[in-house]
């Protein structure tokens, strides 16, 4: 089979390329990226000389490209691209309309021109709002949609677009909408990386408001096998939620965990105003586990520990990002600072 995946040079893309290849070597995958900041090409370093893999540098706005891309021989479209960082979305949310919405809906319109290419689109739980402080309530597959960040509402709005796609054209789609991902090959502007770079440099871990919000973690290797699971076993038209925790953490015990298995102390932490609309998240996964059998493989302690190791042996992978990613925050102090 060959197949499309979009956003592959960016953080779960990546590792959704080493997984599919690594279990599935007959197929071929073409991986389109723009090559954003987000990206990071030594990431599929090791693919540069397999006959199985194909990078093309381009926009998924492009339509004649993604035409162009289609008519070779694509059986799937497996969806990653996207602006994906909540506070970028606050400080440029037009950018995240084009890519999130304008770029989905080119590639569900040349999709259906090309026979109706089957489409898995990777959605986030951010699209569902928030989760009340103390509730034990969880999002699934029928929580109504109720967005809080230029991003959340970009990808809500993508979503909606590949339901409509299924409905008024039959396009052969599936949605997953998952939980906070962690793993190697994630920018260290994202929260659990730019803590363990933090600590391995030994600078303050800036923690939003208390720390009191919290989130489900979901190991990336786990979310590309569910992914897999619903690109094999899915019903068409379907979604399907994705979570990685049986119980939610919240941030402070996160930075807490994080420090104790890295050897640092509690006075790295440094309290910071907290994000507008700051939301909790925690996901059901209880249909995806009934009806295709598939369950997380990793408790956040293991997936924690094995994320700080490669973090700790892959300094030149990160190192450049890192100061672009805390240049980006210094900015945005700056600019808050100016309106307070
Ligand atoms: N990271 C998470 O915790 C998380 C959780 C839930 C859902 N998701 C979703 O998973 C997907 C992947 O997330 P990620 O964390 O790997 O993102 P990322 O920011 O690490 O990577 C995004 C990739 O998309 C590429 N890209 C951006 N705009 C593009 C465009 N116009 N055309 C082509 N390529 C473009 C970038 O160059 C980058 O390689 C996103 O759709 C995101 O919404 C992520």
């Amino acid at each position: 089979m060959k197949i499309l995946v979009t956003g592959g040079c960016g953080f779960i893309g990546s590792n959704f390329i080493h997984y599919w290849l690594s279990l599935h070597p007959d197929d071929t995958i073409v991986n389109l990226d723009k090559l954003t900041y987000a990206a990071n090409p030594q990431s599929l370093k090791d693919l540069e000389n397999n006959f199985h893999y194909q990078f093309i540098q381009g926009d998924i706005c492009d339509e004649n490209l993604v035409d162009k891309i289609l008519s070779d021989k694509i059986e799937l479209i497996v969806h990653f691209a996207a602006e994906s960082h909540v506070d970028r979305s606050i400080d440029d949310p037009l950018l995240f309309v084009k890519t999130n919405v304008l770029g989905t809906y080119t590639l569900l319109n040349c999709a259906k021109k090309h026979g109706n290419i089957r489409f898995h689109h990777v959605s986030t739980d951010e699209v569902f709002g928030s989760i009340p402080f103390n509730s034990s309530a969880q999002f699934s597959e029928q929580t109504p949609y109720d967005p809080s960040s230029p991003y959340s509402a970009s990808k809500a709005a993508s979503d909606h677009f590949v339901r409509s796609f299924h409905k008024t054209f039959a396009l052969p789609i599936t949605i997953t909408n998952c939980s906070n991902n962690y793993g190697p090959f994630m920018n260290p502007e994202k929260m659990i990386p730019r803590m363990i770079t933090n600590i391995i440099d030994n600078i303050k871990i800036p923690v939003y408001g208390r720390g009191e919000n919290f989130r489900d973690w979901l190991y990336v290797t786990d979310h590309c096998s569910a992914i897999e699971a619903v690109i094999t076993r899915g019903k068409i038209g379907d979604t399907y939620c994705i979570g990685g925790l049986k119980e939610t953490s919240t941030n402070i015990d996160l930075v807490k965990k994080v420090l104790n298995l890295m050897g640092g102390d509690e006075s790295m932490i440094e309290f910071v105003a907290d994000r507008p609309a700051h939301d909790n998240y925690a996901v059901s996964w209880e249909k995806i586990h009934r009806e295709l059998g598939w369950q997380p493989e990793e408790t956040l302690d293991s997936g924690l520990i094995k994320m700080i190791d490669w973090y700790r042996e892959n300094e030149s992978w990160w190192r450049e990002a890192k100061t672009e990613a805390e240049a980006f925050y210094q900015k945005l102090n700056d600019y808050k600072n100016l309106n307070k």
